[in-house]
Protein backbone atom coordinates (compact mmCIF):
# COMPACT_ATOMS: atom_id res chain seq x y z
CA UNK A 1 0.00 0.00 0.00
CA UNK A 2 0.99 3.35 -0.66
CA UNK A 3 0.59 6.63 1.55
CA UNK A 4 0.92 9.47 -0.43
CA UNK A 5 0.86 13.31 1.08
CA UNK A 6 1.84 15.15 -2.05
CA UNK A 7 -0.66 15.35 -4.59
CA UNK A 8 1.57 16.20 -7.38
CA UNK A 9 3.15 13.17 -6.75
CA UNK A 10 -0.37 11.42 -6.36
CA UNK A 11 -0.94 12.73 -10.05
CA UNK A 12 1.93 11.69 -11.74
CA UNK A 13 1.68 7.85 -10.48
CA UNK A 14 -2.44 8.41 -11.90
CA UNK A 15 -0.96 9.69 -15.34
CA UNK A 16 1.83 7.08 -15.74
CA UNK A 17 1.78 4.01 -13.59
CA UNK A 18 -2.07 3.44 -13.87
CA UNK A 19 -3.26 2.44 -17.53
CA UNK A 20 -6.47 3.70 -18.70
CA UNK A 21 -7.57 0.07 -19.28
CA UNK A 22 -7.60 -0.66 -15.06
CA UNK A 23 -10.54 -0.08 -13.27
CA UNK A 24 -10.10 2.39 -10.23
CA UNK A 25 -12.78 2.52 -7.00
CA UNK A 26 -12.46 5.09 -4.90
CA UNK A 27 -13.31 5.72 -1.02
CA UNK A 28 -13.19 9.48 0.28
CA UNK A 29 -13.02 9.45 3.96
CA UNK A 30 -12.44 11.98 6.78
CA UNK A 31 -10.39 9.15 8.63
CA UNK A 32 -11.53 7.42 12.38
CA UNK A 33 -12.65 4.49 10.27
CA UNK A 34 -14.76 2.00 11.39
CA UNK A 35 -16.93 -0.88 9.73
CA UNK A 36 -18.81 1.00 7.63
CA UNK A 37 -16.13 2.58 5.65
CA UNK A 38 -14.44 -0.57 5.80
CA UNK A 39 -17.72 -1.99 3.63
CA UNK A 40 -16.95 0.46 1.03
CA UNK A 41 -13.38 -0.34 0.84
CA UNK A 42 -14.32 -4.48 0.61
CA UNK A 43 -16.62 -3.58 -2.18
CA UNK A 44 -14.58 -0.95 -4.12
CA UNK A 45 -11.85 -4.32 -3.43
CA UNK A 46 -14.13 -6.50 -4.87
CA UNK A 47 -15.05 -4.40 -7.87
CA UNK A 48 -12.34 -2.71 -8.68
CA UNK A 49 -8.48 -3.56 -9.90
CA UNK A 50 -7.11 -0.45 -8.44
CA UNK A 51 -8.54 1.01 -4.64
CA UNK A 52 -7.92 4.45 -3.51
CA UNK A 53 -8.66 5.44 0.08
CA UNK A 54 -8.44 9.33 0.74
CA UNK A 55 -8.61 10.62 4.55
CA UNK A 56 -8.47 14.35 4.77
CA UNK A 57 -10.97 16.09 7.18
CA UNK A 58 -12.33 18.84 5.04
CA UNK A 59 -12.98 22.15 6.93
CA UNK A 60 -14.51 23.53 4.91
CA UNK A 61 -17.86 21.27 5.20
CA UNK A 62 -17.80 22.32 9.21
CA UNK A 63 -19.81 24.65 9.89
CA UNK A 64 -19.17 24.83 14.17
CA UNK A 65 -15.40 25.01 14.88
CA UNK A 66 -15.27 23.02 18.15
CA UNK A 67 -17.24 20.36 16.21
CA UNK A 68 -13.86 20.68 13.48
CA UNK A 69 -11.43 20.56 16.55
CA UNK A 70 -12.98 17.87 18.09
CA UNK A 71 -13.02 15.32 14.71
CA UNK A 72 -11.18 11.82 15.69
CA UNK A 73 -8.43 11.22 14.06
CA UNK A 74 -6.66 7.61 14.18
CA UNK A 75 -3.90 7.93 11.24
CA UNK A 76 -2.32 4.74 12.67
CA UNK A 77 -5.81 2.72 12.67
CA UNK A 78 -6.88 3.40 9.70
CA UNK A 79 -3.70 2.84 7.74
CA UNK A 80 -3.67 -1.02 9.03
CA UNK A 81 -7.24 -1.48 8.60
CA UNK A 82 -6.85 -0.18 4.95
CA UNK A 83 -3.83 -2.23 4.16
CA UNK A 84 -5.53 -5.03 5.84
CA UNK A 85 -8.53 -4.52 3.53
CA UNK A 86 -5.97 -4.50 0.38
CA UNK A 87 -5.78 -0.75 -0.34
CA UNK A 88 -3.61 0.36 -3.11
CA UNK A 89 -3.21 4.15 -2.37
CA UNK A 90 -3.98 6.14 0.59
CA UNK A 91 -4.34 9.95 -0.08
CA UNK A 92 -3.22 12.48 2.19
CA UNK A 93 -3.55 15.76 1.22
CA UNK A 94 -3.41 18.96 3.67
CA UNK A 95 -5.14 22.14 3.59
CA UNK A 96 -2.83 23.96 1.76
CA UNK A 97 -2.75 21.72 -1.33
CA UNK A 98 -6.10 20.71 -1.20
CA UNK A 99 -7.19 24.41 -1.03
CA UNK A 100 -4.43 26.59 -2.55
CA UNK A 101 -7.16 29.07 -3.72
CA UNK A 102 -8.08 29.52 -0.03
CA UNK A 103 -11.42 28.39 -1.34
CA UNK A 104 -12.40 31.23 -3.36
CA UNK A 105 -13.50 28.96 -5.78
CA UNK A 106 -16.48 26.82 -4.74
CA UNK A 107 -19.30 24.41 -5.93
CA UNK A 108 -22.71 25.80 -4.75
CA UNK A 109 -26.23 23.90 -5.11
CA UNK A 110 -29.12 26.26 -4.37
CA UNK A 111 -32.07 23.36 -3.89
CA UNK A 112 -31.83 19.88 -1.65
CA UNK A 113 -28.52 21.55 0.10
CA UNK A 114 -30.37 24.29 1.77
CA UNK A 115 -32.88 21.31 2.76
CA UNK A 116 -32.17 19.19 5.91
CA UNK A 117 -28.91 19.43 7.00
CA UNK A 118 -28.36 22.10 5.07
CA UNK A 119 -30.83 23.86 6.81
CA UNK A 120 -29.06 23.45 10.53
CA UNK A 121 -25.35 23.33 9.10
CA UNK A 122 -25.09 26.50 6.72
CA UNK A 123 -22.50 26.38 4.09
CA UNK A 124 -21.74 22.79 4.78
CA UNK A 125 -22.57 21.46 1.50
CA UNK A 126 -20.91 23.44 -0.73
CA UNK A 127 -17.99 22.44 1.16
CA UNK A 128 -18.52 18.76 0.39
CA UNK A 129 -19.71 19.11 -2.79
CA UNK A 130 -16.26 21.84 -3.61
CA UNK A 131 -13.75 18.88 -2.06
CA UNK A 132 -15.59 15.52 -3.68
CA UNK A 133 -15.12 17.64 -7.07
CA UNK A 134 -11.43 18.24 -6.35
CA UNK A 135 -11.22 14.83 -5.36
CA UNK A 136 -12.70 12.72 -7.75
CA UNK A 137 -10.87 15.06 -10.42
CA UNK A 138 -7.58 14.15 -8.86
CA UNK A 139 -8.25 10.53 -8.83
CA UNK A 140 -10.80 10.35 -11.69
CA UNK A 141 -11.54 6.91 -10.54
CA UNK A 142 -13.93 3.99 -12.68
CA UNK A 143 -16.53 4.24 -9.34
CA UNK A 144 -16.63 6.10 -6.41
CA UNK A 145 -18.42 4.73 -3.41
CA UNK A 146 -20.44 6.71 -0.87
CA UNK A 147 -22.95 5.81 2.30
CA UNK A 148 -26.41 5.87 2.42
CA UNK A 149 -25.91 6.81 6.14
CA UNK A 150 -25.46 10.42 4.46
CA UNK A 151 -27.99 10.30 2.21
CA UNK A 152 -28.83 13.49 1.37
CA UNK A 153 -24.83 14.24 0.70
CA UNK A 154 -25.16 10.82 -2.07
CA UNK A 155 -28.29 12.60 -3.53
CA UNK A 156 -26.34 15.63 -3.74
CA UNK A 157 -22.83 14.09 -5.53
CA UNK A 158 -24.96 12.01 -7.98
CA UNK A 159 -26.80 15.53 -9.13
CA UNK A 160 -23.67 17.46 -9.11
CA UNK A 161 -21.89 14.37 -11.39
CA UNK A 162 -25.08 14.39 -13.76
CA UNK A 163 -25.32 17.93 -14.16
CA UNK A 164 -21.66 18.48 -14.35
CA UNK A 165 -21.43 15.31 -17.30
CA UNK A 166 -18.54 14.10 -14.87
CA UNK A 167 -17.31 10.50 -15.69
CA UNK A 168 -17.97 8.18 -12.77
CA UNK A 169 -20.28 5.86 -11.42
CA UNK A 170 -21.45 6.85 -7.77
CA UNK A 171 -22.05 3.84 -6.17
CA UNK A 172 -24.58 3.79 -3.19
CA UNK A 173 -23.31 1.55 -0.11
CA UNK A 174 -26.04 0.20 3.21
CA UNK A 175 -25.72 1.99 6.49
CA UNK A 176 -24.17 0.01 8.90
CA UNK A 177 -25.33 0.00 11.82
CA UNK A 178 -23.56 -1.07 15.57
CA UNK A 179 -25.74 -3.93 17.80
CA UNK A 180 -28.41 -2.23 19.22
CA UNK A 181 -29.44 -0.32 15.67
CA UNK A 182 -27.34 2.86 15.79
CA UNK A 183 -26.08 4.00 12.89
CA UNK A 184 -21.38 3.53 13.06
CA UNK A 185 -20.02 6.88 12.54
CA UNK A 186 -16.66 8.50 13.11
CA UNK A 187 -17.99 10.95 16.13
CA UNK A 188 -19.76 7.89 17.95
CA UNK A 189 -16.49 7.47 19.76
CA UNK A 190 -17.38 11.13 21.47
CA UNK A 191 -20.65 9.59 23.27
CA UNK A 192 -20.43 9.31 26.78
CA UNK A 193 -21.66 5.85 28.11
CA UNK A 194 -24.50 6.79 29.26
CA UNK A 195 -25.28 9.26 25.75
CA UNK A 196 -24.07 6.13 24.10
CA UNK A 197 -27.01 3.82 25.47
CA UNK A 198 -29.43 6.33 25.07
CA UNK A 199 -28.80 6.83 21.51
CA UNK A 200 -30.16 3.32 20.39
CA UNK A 201 -33.89 5.19 20.99
CA UNK A 202 -32.92 7.39 17.62
CA UNK A 203 -32.66 4.82 15.06
CA UNK A 204 -35.54 3.08 16.66
CA UNK A 205 -37.75 5.54 16.91
CA UNK A 206 -37.00 6.57 13.11
CA UNK A 207 -37.24 3.01 12.15
CA UNK A 208 -41.62 2.98 13.92
CA UNK A 209 -44.46 3.79 12.14
CA UNK A 210 -45.17 6.77 14.60
CA UNK A 211 -45.84 9.98 12.51
CA UNK A 212 -42.77 12.24 12.16
CA UNK A 213 -44.25 14.60 14.99
CA UNK A 214 -44.55 11.97 17.87
CA UNK A 215 -41.17 10.67 17.18
CA UNK A 216 -39.90 14.40 17.20
CA UNK A 217 -41.56 14.55 20.88
CA UNK A 218 -40.52 11.62 22.30
CA UNK A 219 -37.40 12.07 21.25
CA UNK A 220 -37.13 15.68 23.03
CA UNK A 221 -38.63 13.98 25.91
CA UNK A 222 -35.88 11.25 26.22
CA UNK A 223 -32.94 14.48 26.08
CA UNK A 224 -32.18 14.84 22.40
CA UNK A 225 -31.94 17.97 20.71
CA UNK A 226 -33.87 17.31 17.38
CA UNK A 227 -33.09 19.21 14.47
CA UNK A 228 -35.39 17.27 12.07
CA UNK A 229 -37.30 14.77 11.51
CA UNK A 230 -38.68 14.94 7.98
CA UNK A 231 -40.23 12.36 5.86
CA UNK A 232 -38.84 12.82 1.88
CA UNK A 233 -39.81 10.55 -0.89
CA UNK A 234 -40.54 7.46 0.75
CA UNK A 235 -37.22 7.70 2.68
CA UNK A 236 -37.44 9.22 6.81
CA UNK A 237 -34.39 11.53 7.47
CA UNK A 238 -33.31 12.72 11.26
CA UNK A 239 -30.48 14.61 13.11
CA UNK A 240 -30.26 15.31 16.89
CA UNK A 241 -27.60 15.87 19.09
CA UNK A 242 -27.17 14.05 22.33
CA UNK A 243 -24.32 15.27 24.57
CA UNK A 244 -22.96 17.51 22.21
CA UNK A 245 -22.52 15.08 19.38
CA UNK A 246 -24.75 15.43 16.53
CA UNK A 247 -26.18 11.85 14.98
CA UNK A 248 -27.51 11.60 11.46
CA UNK A 249 -29.71 8.44 10.34
CA UNK A 250 -32.46 7.77 7.55
CA UNK A 251 -34.32 5.26 6.82
CA UNK A 252 -36.82 4.05 3.80
CA UNK A 253 -40.13 4.15 4.31
P1 LIG B 1 -16.99 10.31 6.34
O1 LIG B 1 -17.98 10.74 7.34
O2 LIG B 1 -15.62 9.86 6.79
O3 LIG B 1 -17.63 9.16 5.50
C1 LIG B 1 -16.97 8.60 4.39
C2 LIG B 1 -17.95 7.67 3.66
O4 LIG B 1 -18.32 6.59 4.52
C3 LIG B 1 -19.24 8.42 3.27
O5 LIG B 1 -19.64 8.02 1.97
C4 LIG B 1 -20.22 7.93 4.33
O6 LIG B 1 -21.56 7.95 3.91
C5 LIG B 1 -19.73 6.50 4.54
N1 LIG B 1 -20.21 6.00 5.85
C6 LIG B 1 -20.10 6.61 7.06
N2 LIG B 1 -20.72 5.88 8.02
C7 LIG B 1 -21.23 4.78 7.40
C8 LIG B 1 -21.99 3.64 7.84
N3 LIG B 1 -22.35 3.50 9.10
N4 LIG B 1 -22.35 2.71 6.92
C9 LIG B 1 -21.99 2.87 5.61
N5 LIG B 1 -21.27 3.90 5.13
C10 LIG B 1 -20.90 4.86 6.01
O7 LIG B 1 -18.79 11.62 4.37
C11 LIG B 1 -17.69 12.10 4.53
O8 LIG B 1 -16.71 11.50 5.29
C12 LIG B 1 -17.25 13.41 3.89
O9 LIG B 1 -18.36 14.27 3.79
C13 LIG B 1 -16.57 13.24 2.51
C14 LIG B 1 -17.51 12.60 1.48
C15 LIG B 1 -15.29 12.38 2.66
C16 LIG B 1 -16.14 14.63 1.97
O10 LIG B 1 -15.30 15.29 2.85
Amino acid sequence: MDTIHDLKTWQNIRRSKIASSVRVGFVPTMGALHAGHASLLERARRECDVVVLSIFVNPTQFDNPEDLAKYPLTLEADLALAARLGTDYVLLPDHAQMYPDDYAYQVIENRFSRELCGAHRPGHFNGVLTVVMKLLNLVRPHRAYFGEKDAQQLELVRAMVDVFFMDVEIIPCPTLRDHDGLALSSRNTRLAPDDRQKARLFPELLQSSLPAGTVRSQLEKAGFQVDYIVDRDGRRYGAVHIGGVRLIDNVIR
